[in-house]
């Protein structure tokens, strides 16, 4: 079986290593993946970048590609499943209209309302005034998010009436996101703890990944600017095996199901960020694809056999698969650019990467590029030193072992990595 792996970050790293261990694989192609891909067994970037739709789908033919499996959320939102499909060529993931639960905010929570899964008290506008409405009958903090595709950045929290009316006239107006800001949906705040919950689904069946925990925030104590991801890990012992049943047929199961209703038949990696209310799971947004850096340490507990899994899933058969999980527990932390996720720099070298590493222990590149034997930085998310160990503690405790052998100039990391995780492994 050849793969094609669309994407460039920590997470199509891990997702095309662990696809690339595979007996039935012979090659996994990478568009246009990192500096870590580049050097990963049986594996092989190509200059393509992930919105090039048409030069993926000539490349997937001239390659005889059997399945291309999309890692980001715009080429989704795009469409590209849904060429791949008019050309008869198998691709892992939502067509643009099941894309929609994430790249539109007011379509998910439409959704969600109308097929009854919990969520927060939620209103679409497109004017200030109306806006000012609902802000008025409200108490603070609420939430604003712009309705489309914002790359993680169009959620805001507002804390009294100035400024929501500064945040929804920036948004409205276009200054702030663009044409994703033309819609805004406006909700009440969710008190609790977060958890990445994600699944596979092939229309009808939904099958659990391991459950993970991100770490959104770029400082240590959850303070700072939101960012893509700065660490993650998995489990997240906030999710009990009781919860997890409760949000696999409530949430996830009640969504492939209300998505087969609409019309809009969901393939692919749903993700749902939940906030753990004292009344319960509750949705705060809906992802079509893995989280990053939530694959990392996803990737590092899988032992199933990843590509054949994505397969069964385009194929329909998931009903058949049952995923075989290592029992440790697996933390990684994302090493960043200092300065990220505003102005950082690009192209320092990085050292400390040519080491051997012991089984536990994985290096994800997002950032980097790999030429003439030198690895230099490319990006905000530089790298994920990820870990496997016996429970949180001693996972985190190996992965912080490691990072310091790893250097580039201002590198960033946060040295709470899996702090929630750790309250509920103590008590
Ligand atoms: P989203 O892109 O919708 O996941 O929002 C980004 C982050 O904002 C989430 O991971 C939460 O930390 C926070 N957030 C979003 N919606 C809410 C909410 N209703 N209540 C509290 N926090 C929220
Ligand atoms: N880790 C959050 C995301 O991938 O959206």
């Amino acid at each position: 079986m050849k793969i094609l792996m669309v994407g460039s970050g920590g997470r199509e790293h891990a997702l095309a290593w662990k696809m690339a261990q595979s007996d039935a694989v012979t090659q996994v192609l990478v568009a246009p993946g990192n500096g870590g891909t580049a050097v990963e067994a049986k594996v092989r970037n190509v200059p393509i970048a992930a919105n090039e739709v048409e030069s993926l789908l000539n490349l997937a033919t001239e390659e005889s590609i059997d399945l291309t499996v999309i890692g980001p959320e715009a080429p989704l939102a795009a469409g590209i499943v849904d060429r791949f499909q008019q050309n008869s060529l198998k691709c892992f993931g939502p067509t643009a209209a099941a894309a929609e639960l994430e790249s539109s905010k007011a379509f998910a929570k439409d959704f969600l309302t109308r097929h009854r899964i919990p969520t927060a008290v939620w209103t679409v506008v497109e004017t200030v005034e109306a806006g000012l409405g609902f802000i008025d009958s409200h108490h603070f903090p609420l939430v604003l998010k712009a309705d489309g595709l914002a790359a993680g950045k169009g959620v805001v929290i507002v804390h009294d009436r100035a400024g929501a009316e500064h945040t929804l006239r920036d948004m409205l107006s276009g200054q702030a996101f663009g044409q994703a800001g033309s819609r805004v949906v406006i909700e009440e705040f969710l008190e609790g703890e977060e958890a990445s919950f994600i699944a596979l689904v092939d229309g009808e069946t939904v099958v659990p990944l391991a459950t993970s925990q991100d770490h959104k925030q770029r400082d240590d104590g959850d303070r700072g600017p939101n960012t893509g991801g700065m660490g993650a890990c998995s489990p997240a012992p906030v999710v009990t095996p009781e919860l997890e049943h409760r949000i696999l047929e409530q949430i996830m199961q009640a969504t492939a199901t209300g998505m087969l209703a609409d019309g809009r038949h969901f393939t692919g990696f749903l993700y749902a960020g939940l906030m753990m209310t004292t009344v319960g799971p509750k949705v705060l947004e809906f992802n079509v694809r893995m989280g990053d850096p939530e694959t990392q340490p996803v990737m590092m507990r899988l032992k199933s056999d990843l590509a054949r899994v994505l397969l069964d899933t385009v194929e329909g058969r998931l009903d058949q698969v049952v995923l075989d999980w290592d029992q440790r527990a697996a933390l990684g932390v994302v090493m960043a650019a200092g300065g990220y996720p505003d102005r950082y720099d690009k192209g320092n070298r990085i050292d400390g990467l040519e080491r051997e590493l012991p089984d536990h222990i994985k290096v994800f590149h997002a950032g980097t590029d790999y030429s003439d034997g030198q690895w230099t930085t490319t990006g905000g998310r530089v790298l994920c030193v990820t870990a496997l160990g016996d429970n949180i503690h001693t996972a985190q405790t190996e992965a912080y072992r490691h990072v310091p052998d790893i250097e580039f100039q201002n590198a960033y990391f946060r040295k709470d990595i899996g702090h929630r995780a750790l309250k509920h492994e103590t008590n």
